[in-house]
């Protein structure tokens, strides 16, 4: 017993002295941080967007490193890339119908073109056919719909001369590459990462969101001392203090270096922790499996699973960033169309059991095939039957709880009954448990792709 008390102080002393310590410049409290994330932990459900030129090839965004393409072999891409369909306008309606609160756009992926017209490279859309800056227009037609603005921006450059080939690298395979890598200066591209992030943060309006991906640490990955992080992260918070940033810049071991944990296209199995503590959490999630334009890929997800996707991030207290690949052609691919369309008419009804939602307080249990989220503000539940049941929704322990209850489809009364066991006079008493509440289902199940009972507390 002694010895595990000292191994379990012995474990905490080492675990506290590899953090970083919180620098002199980040003096937020708590509180501020939680009123900075207000808006977005409101918001619930944003939409990515991966369009870059990787969309010509249609086979991934990662195609440089998969197929180990050279640069003078991918400049094709850029030379065609004629996005000719393109309106942002058209992409921002679609995220609007779907009930979509925010948006972030890759401005730079690993590939290195940028979507803007950067001073500080040529390799961006304004040197391509497109000859615009369509991250200005992208921007101001989804804030013109009422949807907040972020970006993603990629630490990993496969263009810039300066980012050394590591093991991810399009070039890894080079004999030559630790030669190569004599003449690459990191300093000259962190120096570049940062007049980049400042052009961006100074020139495009408020951005509400950074996403900064990746870090990979270890032999021949990289991490904080690569991307010289805090420095990245101190640049960014004084341009915008009020921006929201992701933990990808390899500062997961601070409290300070990100504002939210990002899980990838996987659901975590509940709300996410830091040191035992629940922290503001984002997955992101494609429909199909790669995130920029995959043309012959098959894996599409269902309406009904991207519902249950949404429903269930949110029943465990997250956000759900889910992915749009647009094609070269500058339009959405019928398949997404589709899905978004089927989104939105869900949420034209069911949008109140997400908004503003989180997980439900701890002794509610959960009804046999339904996912709980709840609203603090107004004390209300939503049960979100994933099975219509047959006329009864049997609920452990609510009774005396419940004020009011309805249909959030059509805002018809759901009539419900305490059951006290042995007293009553019904068929239904004997398989009816102590102090459960009984909902009274019409047989036939609402005509919406998941229905949602809301119930207001007492
Ligand atoms: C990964 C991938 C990248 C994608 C991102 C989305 O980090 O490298 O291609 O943009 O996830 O979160």
């Amino acid at each position: 017993m002694k010895q595990s008390i000292i191994l379990a102080v012995m474990l905490l002393a080492f675990i506290t002295s590899m953090a970083q310590p919180r620098p002199l410049w980040y003096k937020e409290t708590k509180e501020q941080k939680e009123n900075r994330m207000q808006w977005w932990c409101e918001a619930r459900f944003g939409m990515f967007i991966h369009w870059g030129i990787y969309a010509l090839p249609a086979r991934h965004e990662w195609v440089r490193t998969y197929e180990k393409i050279t640069d003078e072999d991918y400049q094709k891409y850029f030379d065609n890339f004629d996005p000719d369909m393109y309106n942002s306008k058209e992409w921002a309606a679609y995220a609007k119908k779907a009930g979509m609160k925010y948006m972030i756009i890759t401005s730079k992926h690993h590939d290195g073109f940028c979507l803007w017209d950067t001073k500080y490279t040529d390799y961006k859309v304004t040197n391509t056919p497109v000859k615009r800056d369509v991250l200005k227009e992208m921007l101001d037609a989804f804030r013109a719909e009422g949807i907040r603005v972020g970006l993603y921006y990629s630490l990993i450059d496969w263009h810039h001369p300066d980012f050394t080939i590591d093991n991810i690298h399009p070039l890894s395979i080079r004999e030559d590459k630790d030669e190569l890598n004599k003449k690459r200066d990191m300093n000259r591209y962190r120096e570049f990462m940062k007049n980049q992030l400042r052009e961006l943060l100074t020139g495009y309006g408020q951005i509400d969101e950074l996403f900064l991906d990746f870090s990979y640490p270890g032999e021949n990955g990289k991490g904080r001392d690569d991307w010289d992080s805090e420095s990245l992260l101190k640049l960014v918070r004084e341009l915008s203090p009020h921006i929201i940033i992701d933990d990808r810049a390899d500062l997961n071991d601070t409290n300070w270096g990100w504002d939210f944990r990002t899980p990838e296209q996987f659901m975590p199995q509940e709300w996410v922790t830091f040191r035992g503590e629940k922290v503001p959490w984002e997955t992101c999630q494609t429909f199909s499996g790669s995130w920029g334009y995959y043309r012959d890929e098959y894996s599409w997800k269902s309406v009904h699973q991207l519902i249950v996707m949404l429903i269930e991030t949110v029943s465990k207290g997250g956000n759900l960033l889910l992915n749009v690949g647009p094609t070269a052609r500058g339009m959405f691919d019928y398949r997404t169309i589709e899905r978004l369309e089927g989104i939105g008419e869900w949420m034209k009804y069911n949008s109140r059991s997400i908004y503003g939602c989180t997980q439900a307080p701890d002794g509610l249990k959960v009804p046999q095939n339904c996912l709980l989220t709840y609203n603090a503000q107004n004390n209300r539940l939503y049960i979100h039957v994933l099975e219509w049941p047959f006329k009864s929704l049997h609920l452990d322990g609510f009774s005396g709880k419940i004020k009011y209850a309805q249909l959030l489809y059509d805002g018809s009364e759901v009539r419900f009954r305490e059951v006290a066991p042995g007293k009553d006079g019904e068929h239904t008493h004997e398989t009816t448990r102590e102090g459960s509440v009984m909902l009274n289902l019409p047989v036939q199940k609402p005509n919406t792709e998941i229905p949602v009972i809301e119930i207001i507390l007492k």
